[in-house]
């Protein structure tokens, strides 16, 4: 039944008069690519989650899986996706590393001229999304992003290598720019100019996130997931958990 999709696509794409002969491999691979991602998928085996294997304090509960994956040895276990709305409603999302769990909140670290933190400047309401493939786990995040105070920005820029520290200063984030050879530059200019102790440059610094939803998703088979959601009673520290169907 695929094949004869297939084919009908072929036919009808290939005699089209925009397609020439030059195009023939071109489409094949495209089709053939949608057919791969059509056939990418697995049945989620390796695990199960019960409201009793959770804790009652989700942000202990994250810590829990978190270690879990860290001893799987995977690279980057930290990264997540950070989504962000402008002032148009416009969602957008890219990855960074999550660099503490603390006084009841996610923390990241990034550049406060950045878009991400214009949009977070307009609308404080974001999500963080965790995806760890090999434990066939989800973690999703809602919450409220709030600045991190001067001073525990500055204690963790002192612990970061001289070259992220220099790098700061070198990129003004999500900013365009004329070329690579203007980065490198830069580079020089303030590797000449701290080159050792480097302050904290006022535009940088960290975020946390206070959640008021956690979900946790475990894979099952046959799509049948587990997912269990604490939502914050009142946008306080006590939750409600509840199972959603996946
Ligand atoms: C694995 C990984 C980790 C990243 N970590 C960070 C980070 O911690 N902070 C940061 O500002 N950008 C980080 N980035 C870059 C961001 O994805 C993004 O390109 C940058 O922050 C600009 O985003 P914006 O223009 O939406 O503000 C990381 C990217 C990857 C792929």
């Amino acid at each position: 039944m695929a094949n004869i999709v297939l084919m009908s696509r072929l036919s009808v794409t290939l005699f089209r008069p925009e397609y020439r002969r030059k195009n023939f491999r071109k489409v094949i691979k495209t089709l053939d690519m949608k057919e791969k991602l059509q056939d990418e998928r697995i049945d989620y085996t390796i695990g199960e989650l019960n409201l009793s294997d959770l804790d009652q304090d989700p942000l202990k509960q994250f810590l829990e899986w978190y270690q879990v994956y860290t001893e799987t040895g995977a690279k980057d276990p930290n990264a997540f996706t950070l989504s962000t709305v402008n002032s148009e409603g416009q969602p957008s999302a890219r990855v960074l590393l999550l660099k503490g769990v603390d006084k009841g909140g996610f923390e990241f670290y990034t550049n406060y001229q950045s878009d991400k933190a214009q949009e977070i400047e307009n609308n404080p309401k974001v999500a963080l999304s965790f995806f760890w493939p090999s434990l066939e786990r989800q973690i999703r995040i809602e919450g409220l992003a709030t600045k991190l105070s001067e001073s525990e920005s500055t204690d963790y820029f002192i612990s970061r290598p001289h070259s992220s520290q220099v790098g700061a200063w070198v990129s003004p984030q999500s900013t365009a720019i004329e070329s690579r050879e203007y980065l490198e530059k830069r580079e020089e200019e303030f590797n000449a100019k701290y080159p050792n102790d480097v302050p904290k440059p006022p535009h940088w610094g960290g975020y946390r996130v206070i959640p008021t939803k956690i979900e946790f998703w475990q894979g099952r088979a046959s799509r049948l997931h587990d997912r269990f959601a604490y939502v914050s009673k009142d946008g306080g520290e006590d939750w409600n958990i509840i199972r959603l169907a996946p």
